[in-house]
């Protein structure tokens, strides 16, 4: 199969330029002006965007988690992937307590057998070294593809790790050349606080907020950075959502540390005061860290801008908001703790960051796509449109106006952080690895075309093609 997208305006990290992007199977063989070649299927891309397909590195799906599942499996959470531009995600795997990494690495492939939408990849989140995998298991992770390791510093009693374990993961990593990531808020401090809260009676979902203030995200990402730097590996740190935790960070990189971080695009647009809705809406709101005051969303601009943030992901975790989010209706600590967003992260970054001016194209497709394909292992087979890249790509009409609601997402929760917004500029067709996935508002191709992608060591390039069904 080959396919032809003529005179589209091509922008990846680097480039934008008018030409002819040619696809045979399922990479890009050449790109040029007015090609002149046969091709199975033509696409014309005149007035129209040619993306690279969107990576997320930070999303949640068939996750266990607060008490219930999160609402979409690989096949939902994919699906609303694709229509969003979104060819390629990394997940995480949890690994239970007690349980080996292999064991649990199984689990989650179980959970996308024949459901692949799109291509993924797997973080592996370390709960415990005591009874579950031990130093050598987690070593060996990268040399199956998963070459990051992921450590919760929050969610006391649940995911969170001790210093000792986080200290020990760090220091696998630096050999083995893995990533290591963190969820860096204090669990410890909040802890107490979510006890004295409801001690009070405070009960409603805008104590969420409250009780894990910045300051608690700020010091965990100052411990994990300092941690990282007497281990020697390097460090991402997930959802940083205020102040306090960008300052750390933009420190590190000012010094050169091999330290990144990323922020998720709910951080943009909901703050704190969408937690005081009434009659429970708040609870829409209640993921991890918190919807910060609104003052924050500007400063997260700024770092993405001179990045000092790396990387934009969705933390897609979704729940739904009649049925799972109503666990906590009498106490705001049983809330599950997520939000959905894989459908909308390229709609809304490109409405308020590139119409809006505060980011230019050329970045806003190194946030959504090429450095998380660089940072994770992915560059450049996904991440960007070059010859030889795979052929995830997207043909973005940036005329077209969509009005995002949950009526009409791909995800199975039952609202959107996002409801009602109108945005100029939708993707139009997705392609990945050269097969049509999303083409004149439908679906076009059948759940199982995903494959899950061996990814290579930080800072290394993935050259070989490695994946399977
Ligand atoms: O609330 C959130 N973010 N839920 C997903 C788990 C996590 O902390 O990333
Ligand atoms: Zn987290
Ligand atoms: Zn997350």
């Amino acid at each position: 199969m080959s396919v032809l997208i003529k005179g589209g305006r091509v922008i990846t990290a680097a480039d934008d330029y008018v030409g002819d992007v040619y696809v045979e199977g399922e990479r890009v063989s050449l790109i040029g002006e007015s090609l002149d070649v046969e091709a199975d299927k033509v696409i014309d891309a005149s007035g129209k965007y040619v993306l690279p397909g969107c990576v997320d590195p930070h999303t949640h799906l068939d996750m266990p988690f607060g008490g219930t599942t999160t609402i979409d499996d690989v096949e939902s959470g994919q699906t609303a992937a694709a229509f969003g531009g979104t060819t390629c995600h990394v997940d995480f795997i949890i690994q239970p307590q007690g349980s080996s990494f292999a064991d649990a690495f199984d689990d989650w492939r179980s959970k996308a057998n024949g459901k692949q939408v799109i291509d993924m990849g797997y973080h592996m989140a370390v709960t415990d070294l005591r009874e579950g995998g031990s130093l050598e298991e987690l070593a060996s992770l990268p040399d199956q593809g998963i070459t990051s390791y992921k450590l919760f510093m929050a969610y006391k009693g649940a995911l969170m790790v001790d210093d000792e374990t986080l200290f020990k993961t760090m220091e696998v990593a630096a050999e083995t050349g893995a990533l290591v990531m963190v969820h860096a808020e204090n669990g410890d401090a909040i802890d107490v606080l979510v006890r004295k809260a409801l001690a009070e009676g405070k009960t409603e979902p805008k104590y969420h907020a409250l009780t894990r203030p910045p300051e608690t995200e700020g010091e965990a990402t100052n411990r994990a950075i300092q941690l990282a730097r007497v281990a020697g590996c390097a460090l991402y740190v997930v959802h940083v959502s205020c102040q306090e935790s960008v300052e750390p960070i933009a420190l590190a990189r000012e010094k050169g540390w091999n330290v990144f971080g990323e922020t998720c695009t709910q951080y943009f647009f909901v703050d704190y005061t969408f937690l005081e809705k009434p009659n429970f809406e708040g609870a829409k709101y209640v993921y991890t860290p918190p919807p910060r005051d609104k003052a924050n969303q500007e400063i997260l601009w700024a770092a993405v801008r001179n990045d000092v943030l790396s990387a934009i992901s969705t933390d897609h975790c979704a729940f739904l908001w009649d049925g799972q989010k109503s666990l906590g209706k009498d106490d705001f600590s049983k809330i599950p703790n997520g939000g959905p967003g894989l459908e909308n992260r390229l709609h809304m970054i490109h409405e308020f960051g590139v119409r809006q001016s505060r980011i230019g194209l050329n970045r806003m497709v190194e946030l959504l796509a090429t450095n998380p394909a660089k940072l994770f292992g992915l560059y450049p087979r996904k991440g960007t449109i070059a010859v030889g890249s795979d052929a995830d790509i997207v043909v973005f009409d940036p005329t077209r106006k969509h009005t995002i609601t949950a009526a009409s997402q791909h995800s199975k929760t039952d609202y959107n952080l996002y409801e009602g917004t109108e945005v100029t500029g939708t993707p139009e067709s997705v392609l990945l690895r050269g097969n049509v996935l999303v083409e004149g508002g439908e679906l076009v191709a059948e759940p199982g075309i995903g494959q899950f992608v061996k990814r290579a060591r930080f800072g290394e390039q993935l050259t070989a093609v490695e994946t399977a069904a």
